[in-house]
């Protein structure tokens, strides 16, 4: 197999997505294989140096998702993540066979508190596992990387041994993560120049780091790695993640873009990509972003108050430190109308950096028409919704068709609806204790879904009275979960819509499951 990755060079950040394995070990946050290749196309776009595509022994859902990314991705490294064992380090370098650039991730903890509880392994075995694992996972691939687990809480010496011991094996990136998000800048910064000090073939091996949020610390303690040695860091999209999540990929970036005087890194990241990934990944996982979340939230280039619109508008840089052009916000201006033609409209989307085929864009048009017909002000926000649902939409297999609601303050809430799969059609109605709840319990009788709601968020998707609600629910069913997405001018109607995305999803989970048999498994379409 090819080599990987360079040398570290002085400067250079290799920057390692984990937003598909780390990132989506979040609860609630679990993507099929469809939106992870999504997701992993649009990490490829970002520039990302490596993306960790998930961990192929944890499942056959996980390995089959590694897989078709390692086949899918063109230039971009796809490591794979395995246990310091041997039957993990094997799916992984199964799953990894067709990528162009695979990377095997081996790990095993350096902290006596994993070692003793988690491992029940004495700090010789966990030595020799090392050796082992790595030196088995260079003979499947040339790029491997080990990752001592709970390093922050580890004893350095014997942390030292054991980077030491996977790079004479073989290991081109050691990583040393704050796994439970407990380190300081300062704390972890030393003990990253303590490993540059102290491992003796340490020059072999890029440094990594893998900073969890748990103190809201983690961009601060993956900056001060940086500054003591490390040259790699792993992160996620909008700081995605175990718990409290992990470092923020775009914080990182723009931390080193913007204040590049302090800092001489560079990324190979085209920043122009950060806010379109972001809304992807929110999009797909169903996480929202929080308003005043730095650099991607809605809030954070918005300005209030009146000295600061004064100032804004005298000259920008008194109240901003980067550009939202930087990282590609779309301007929100007033775009399109009803009396808007598909010259227009296509201008619009390309502008946008869409780039679609004739057939998709009729498709967009119509409903564009549609939309423009409710709503007087159509905003990119609203167009980028039209585009999500009809070009990246996941296969439908039930489809809403007619909705009607009965609701008020003393009238029982109910709802009648028609949904279609395939050519068949069938109507159901149900009451609620309010009419989302009535959809829902509508939806549920006409395909025999049982599963749970797990969560329900709305919000509105552009500014004005008129603006559409977008609803994302987490649905779960038999130990699955999927997220679901709605848009419309109608709440209810955007929550039906979701509620049903999210049925179709968990019942096509992993695409396993053909359109047929998940038919037939469900009590089905009552006639
Ligand atoms: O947080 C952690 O330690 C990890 C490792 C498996 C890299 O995710
Ligand atoms: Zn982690």
């Amino acid at each position: 197999m090819k080599k990987s990755i360079e040398t570290a060079t002085n400067e250079r950040i290799y920057i390692f997505d984990t937003t598909l394995r780390d990132g989506e070990q979040a609860p609630g946050a679990s993507l099929n294989t469809e939106e992870k290749l999504k997701v992993a196309a649009q990490l490829e776009k970002l520039g990302v140096d490596i993306i960790e595509a998930g961990f192929p022994a944890a499942s056959p859902g996980d390995f089959e998702a590694v897989e078709k990314i390692a086949k899918s991705v063109k230039k971009t490294i796809v490591a794979g993540l395995a246990r310091a064992m041997k039957k993990d380090i094997e799916a992984c370098g199964k799953a990894l066979k067709h990528a162009k650039r695979p990377r095997i991730h081996t790990f095993i903890s350096s902290s006596d508190i994993h070692l003793k509880h988690l491992f029940r392994k004495t700090r010789e075995e966990a030595l020799e596992a090392t050796a082992d694992a790595v030196k088995f996972a260079r003979k499947l691939s040339d790029d491997v990387e080990f990752s001592a687990q709970d390093a922050s809480r580890s004893e350095w010496e014997f942390l030292a041994k054991m980077i030491e011991t996977a790079i004479k094996h073989g290991a081109r990136t050691v990583n040393v993560p704050d796994t439970v998000g407990y380190t300081t800048p300062d704390e972890y910064g030393r003990m990253v120049a303590y490993l540059r000090n102290h491992v003796s073939n340490i020059n072999k091996a890029i440094i990594s780091v893998h900073c969890h949020n748990d103190l809201g610390l983690a961009v601060a303690n993956s900056i001060s790695a940086i500054q003591n040695g490390a040259r790699q860091v792993e992160c996620t999209i909008n700081g995605i993640g175990e718990r409290a999540g992990n470092a923020s990929l775009e914080e990182i970036v723009m931390v080193l873009k913007t204040r590049a005087d302090k800092y001489a890194y560079h990324t190979n990241i085209n920043t122009k990509e950060i806010y379109k990934t972001s809304r992807l990944v929110s999009t797909l996982t169903g996480f929202m972003i929080q308003p005043n979340k730095a650099i991607v939230g809605n809030n954070a280039f918005a300005h209030e108050s009146g000295i600061h619109q004064d100032g804004i508008l005298k000259y920008r840089q008194t109240y901003e430190i980067m550009t939202p052009q930087e990282i590609g916000v779309p301007e929100s201006r007033l775009v399109l109308g009803k009396h808007s033609g598909r010259h227009a409209f296509t201008k619009r989307l390309e502008g946008m950096g869409y780039t679609l085929d004739t057939t998709a864009i009729n498709a967009l048009f119509e409903r564009f028409k549609e939309l423009a017909d409710k709503k007087k002000s159509v905003y990119d926000e609203d167009i980028e919704a039209l585009v999500e649902e009809k070009v990246f939409s996941t296969v439908e297999l039930y489809q809403l068709n007619y909705l009607h609601i009965s609701a008020g303050s003393s009238t029982l809430p109910t709802a009648t609806l028609k949904i279609k799969k395939g050519e068949v059609e069938a109507q159901e109605a149900a009451t609620g204790d309010g009419p989302v709840d009535a959809v829902f319990n509508a939806i549920d009788r006409c395909t025999g879904f049982k599963g749970k709601l797990e969560n329900y968020s709305i919000k509105a998707l552009t500014q004005g009275r008129d603006a559409q609600g977008e609803v994302t629910v987490t649905l779960g069913l038999n130990g699955d979960e999927a997220n679901g997405r709605g848009v419309s001018t109608d709440i209810i109607e955007a929550s039906a819509k979701a509620y049903l995305n999210g049925v179709n999803k968990l019942l096509l989970k992993n695409g396993k499951k053909s359109a047929k048999a998940a038919f037939d498994i469900q009590k089905g379409l009552k006639l």
